[in-house]
């Protein structure tokens, strides 16, 4: 059972250290892997623009490299009345890791929604495909 408030908490957390001088776009992000740890993760930016990693990569490929390969759900804060849902590449790299889970977009005031991540990338590619 996943503790959301508890996500949302690690991703406003993590927001808390975004690298977007550029942009100036500040995305916190958590990940709850079956093992019951949270994994929070920050968009961070670089001269090259093209390099960004998205908080929500930061999140998940921070906690594949302690070891982490199955998850429950993940958390998306930003400062912003619209929800802020995953990019493309993003939505790509949950579903390869994490499967169908549920997506929970929050801003600072408390509004959240949630959101399945197959239903954000029907008829996903991934390793079946090959
Ligand atoms: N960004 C994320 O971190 N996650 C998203 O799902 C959307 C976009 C970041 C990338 C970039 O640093 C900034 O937000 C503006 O696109």
């Amino acid at each position: 059972m996943i503790n959301e408030d508890q996500l949302i908490a690690a991703a406003r957390a993590a927001r808390e250290n975004a690298h977007a001088p550029f942009s100036k776009f500040f995305v916190g992000a958590a990940v709850h892997a079956k093992s019951g740890r949270i994994y929070g993760g920050c968009n961070i930016e670089n001269a090259s623009y093209g390099l960004t990693l998205c908080a929500e990569r930061v999140a998940i490929f921070k906690a594949l490299s302690e070891g982490e390969r199955d998850f429950e759900a993940i958390a998306i804060v930003t400062d912003t009345d619209a929800l802020t849902p995953p990019c493309g590449a993003c939505r790509q790299i949950i579903w390869e890791f994490c499967g169908d889970v549920p997506v929970i977009l929050s801003n600072l005031k408390g509004k959240t929604e949630r959101e399945r991540s197959l239903n954000l990338l029907p008829r996903p590619f991934d390793s079946s495909h090959l």
